[in-house]
């Protein structure tokens, strides 16, 4: 049942709108559908519904029984049909047994929907495509006590009270919408009421549903919907355009969040938030979130995708839209840093590994498959990219024009880039290639200096190696910015230079001898860089380049360099006096940006340097980068401990100077446990730094008004292996673990322990209450963690690491394949690893690969992986 883009064909039918009745009950929901529906031009075809995993109860053409049907698996075919008719059909559906999270089902004691990509298919029979576009009106009844909240899009047109005391809520949404934007959810909620004016004066009703006892922990993310509404505003023109904007928070969910017309359903970690239980990185998601679900209300459902391979049209636009939001509401910078970091673990190895695929895939087995980073984030990459191709005020030009000829359409990724082409009278059809072609481009870096001419070339060359889907790798639109600057620093420029060819060398006139070439300013393509560059150049960027992204750059590829020399020399290198010395002065005086110099301070991650590697000398990173981390707490114990204690704490604020000492007085004690950690114990002062360190690490947790202080205690502790990360995670679990979210954290930071104790901790924690395996915050904290946070045990030569995630993927197949088929990821790039590694992986995936009964979902990675 692969599904190719090259088959698309327009629908045959229309659907112009549904009529839904739920009646519901934990075991035995019916729903009945009324839609009606024509024929598309002159055929004879029949009708082709798609539908599963229900009970049909009847159909009825006209109100007349319907018994002519054909019923496959999947789909329900109805031939010989008039031009116009309506079609009734009732279903019974069973949401308490759902634990697949997709189509109806319950969620600690509330019923909620996911339909996007394909969930609306296990709640009736339908055409559950996106070009198919409908108005909907729904219908709920249920018990009013049990159920006081009984929601669905658009607004509210009717609330009775029926004879069985039973109520009966109706919903109308006036927007056709595809019918993966559906929502149903009920359940007795807390609700935070607010409103928004829109610019054009519209009052617009803000809702939020929260379990029981948690309504002030939506203030943050209500506030950041208001934000959000006024950005779009300001900054695209683009108003709300309904009465009412209702946010569910969940428990059960197996992604972020989902922009359901006019009711976003929330996995709850993306919505609740207060000082004791999110950290400063949780407050940034929620509002980044928050954003993005409501951005998608113009980009994904005023327009939409004509079909889901056209995915990266809504979520690569709306990922841009909220990284821009972000950055509007903090630092550029650091919103950057973060998006780059992204793209260089999680895309880049996408794009190495078995599943690699363009931004607009070509061919797909399980949709939900598709939800990648690749689709999201490099998707935000390519628009960013027509975003600096255009400059700001025609990316504007470009968005309207996409609005005016598409609102209320189902289009293509094409159709955006022709909208962005047309409105600024540019041609990008060699643009278009980022949308065809999967894999990572090289961009390797040449300059030369002819002070007689006084001329400066730079010769930019690019490659794409061959990917796993085998799609052509022609030279695309690099856009590249640079800045030259001159050793003193009297000369400075920035250039945007677009690179089309496979090499082309640019030549800058009237350059003052002994320039400096930054290049890739603020990652203006994703790609990877290869430039050789001395350290003290790379320092002297780092130090002086005008882009803070720049800046930034240049450090990681410090220490990436220093990494790639420990990797040949088989040991690790000494750190080099200039980059210690580079240290010690940002640490006694940090820049008035204090996160930025975190940043600048920070090294890349194991999984960043992995990627640099074509076969991953896992060995090797990780003992340098122990060795690095050690090095810098012996060396400068001093300068962290006095860095520590300079900065001032305050009580709690999620505001961008406080965030900034948090981030940095993390890192300090980072560094500082590594000092203490017991491979380094031996060395001169020892034992009184160690009391001294143990003390500040300790008052750290315990005077803490707030989890991201606590929780920078408990990772240092963890992470150097210390004695007294224990009792202070007991500490933390005792006081805090009732609450879910709390649970979670502290199951992550347990199974980041790095020494094998941490297999007895896993089966520990899965035994406590708190956690099901039918709840993905749940097994996410536990498995995801342990397989992306903790290289060392994961990655164990013995290969328990690689057998504990195999095992748990192969149990969770059987309830939630979307979630399994996540988890799986870290095992399909086994030919990244040396000989033994690959024959350990190979094995786990075989097994999987055998298992009876296997999800689609996971069948597609696992054979996919091992073909
Ligand atoms: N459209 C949602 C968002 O990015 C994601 C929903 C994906 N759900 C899924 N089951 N694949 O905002
Ligand atoms: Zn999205």
């Amino acid at each position: 049942q692969i599904k190719r883009l090259a088959d698309y064909q327009a629908p045959a039918f229309l659907t112009h709108s549904i009529e839904l009745e739920f009646v519901l009950d934990p075991a035995a929901t019916q729903v009945t559908a009324i839609s009606k529906i024509s024929r598309q031009g002159a055929h004879q075809l029949p009708l082709m519904l798609d539908g599963h995993g229900f009970e049909l109860l009847g159909i009825w053409l006209n109100n007349v029984p319907l018994t002519d049907y054909q019923q496959t698996d999947e789909q329900l075919v109805l031939s010989q049909l008039p031009d116009e008719f309506e079609l009734k059909i009732v279903t019974q559906l069973n949401p308490a047994e759902n634990t697949a999270l997709e189509g109806l089902y319950l969620s600690g004691g509330a019923y909620c929907t996911q339909c996007e990509a394909e969930g609306f298919r296990r709640i009736t029979y339908y055409q559950d495509r996106p070009d198919v576009l409908a108005v909907f009106t729904t219908h709920i009844i249920a018990d009013g006590k049990s159920y006081p909240h009984l929601l669905s899009n658009g607004n509210l047109i009717a609330d009775t009270l029926l004879a069985n005391g039973q109520r009966r809520v109706s919903w109308f949404d006036p927007f056709p919408k595809p019918c993966y934007l559906f929502a149903l959810v009920a359940g007795d909620f807390d609700e935070l009421t607010d409103s928004y004016t829109t610019g054009s004066g519209r009052e617009v009703a803000l809702k939020f549903y929260v379990d029981k006892g948690n309504q002030q922990r939506a203030v943050f993310a209500l506030e950041s919907l208001k934000r959000a509404m006024l950005w779009d505003e300001q900054e695209f023109g683009l108003e709300y355009d309904l009465d009412i904007y209702m946010v569910v928070a969940v428990d059960f969910f197996n992604m972020g969040a989902m922009e359901n017309k006019g009711l976003n359903v929330f996995n709850s970690k993306y919505v609740l938030a207060n000082p004791q239980t999110a950290t400063d990185v949780d407050y940034f998601n929620i509002e980044s979130i928050i954003g993005h679900e409501y951005f998608h209300n113009w980009t994904g459902n005023r327009v939409t995708c004509r079909d889901w391979f056209q995915l990266s049209l809504k979520e690569g636009l709306t990922v841009f839209r909220d990284q821009q939001f972000s950055a509007a509401m903090g630092s550029p910078t650091l919103c950057r840093i973060d998006a780059i970091k992204t793209i260089r673990t999680a895309q880049f190895a996408e794009d190495a590994g078995p599943m690699a695929h363009p931004i607009r895939p070509e061919q797909v087995l399980e949709m939900n498959n598709f939800y990648t980073v690749t689709v999201y984030d490099k998707g935000a990459e390519v628009i960013r990219m027509q975003h600096t191709l255009l400059g700001q005020a025609g990316f504007r030009r470009g968005m309207d024009l996409y609005f005016q000829r598409f609102d209320g359409k189902a289009v293509t990724c094409d159709d955006f880039v022709q909208a962005m082409q047309d409105a600024n009278e540019r041609d990008f059809s060699q643009f278009r290639r980022w949308y065809q072609q999967a894999g990572t481009p090289q961009l390797r870096v040449t300059s030369a200096q002819d002070d007689a001419l006084a001329s400066f070339t730079l010769t930019l060359q690019q490659h794409t190696d061959a990917t796993a889907d085998g799609s052509p790798k022609l030279p695309l639109v690099l856009p590249v910015r640079l800045e030259l600057i001159s050793l003193d620093l009297s000369y400075r420029q920035q250039h945007l230079l677009v690179l089309t060819e496979e090499r082309q060398s640019f030549v800058f006139e009237q350059v003052p001898a002994n320039v400096r070439a930054v290049v890739l300013a603020d990652f203006s393509a994703p790609v990877k860089l290869l430039q050789q560059i001395s350290l003290d150049d790379l320092l002297f960027i780092a130090a002086n380049a005008s882009d803070g992204v720049a800046r930034w750059d240049a450090m990681q590829q410090i220490w990436s360099d220093l990494v790639r020399q420990s990797v040949v020399a088989a040991h690790p290198v000494l750190i080099p006096a200039s980059l210690l010395a580079m240290f010690r002065q940002l640490l006694d005086q940090p820049l008035d940006d204090l996160e930025f110099t975190a940043e600048l301070l920070a090294l890349p991650g194991f999984d960043t340097l992995a990627e640099q590697y074509p076969q991953i000398p896992v060995d090797s990173i990780l003992d340098t980068l122990q060795s690095f981390r050690q090095q810098i707490a012996s060396q400068l114990t001093a300068e962290l401990t006095r860095c520590y204690q300079r900065l001032p704490r305050q009580p709690y604020q999620y505001q961008s100077m406080q965030v900034g000492i948090r981030k940095l007085q993390s890192l300090c004690l980072g560094y500082l446990a590594q000092a203490i950690s017991a491979t380094v114990i031996s060395q001169k002062n020892a034992a009184a730094d160690s009391d001294v360190i143990t003390q500040l690490l300790q008052q750290h947790y315990l005077q803490a008004d707030n989890m991201t202080d606590r929780q920078a205690t408990l990772t240092a502790a963890v992470q150097a292996g210390l004695d007294l990360a224990q009792p202070l995670l007991l500490d933390l679990l005792e006081k805090d673990g009732h609450d879910p979210l709390i649970f979670d954290k502290w199951a992550s930071l347990q199974v980041s322990l790095p020494t094998e104790k941490v297999f007895e901790l896993i089966e520990n924690i899965v035994n406590y209450p708190q956690f099901s395996w039918n709840n993905p915050n749940r097994v996410r904290a536990v498995f995801s963690a342990f397989s992306h946070y903790n290289p060392q045990q994961f990655h164990r030569a013995d290969g328990r690491g690689y057998q504990l995630l195999a095992s748990i993927v192969g149990k969770i197949d059987h309830s939630n394949p979307q979630l399994a088929a996540r988890l799986v990821t870290p095992l399909l790039s086994w030919k990244r690893y040396d000989e033994a590694r690959q024959l350990l992986i190979q094995q786990q995936l075989g097994q999987l690969r055998d298992q009876p009964g296997l999800s689609n979902d996971l069948f597609e990675k696992v054979a996919r992986s091992l073909s």
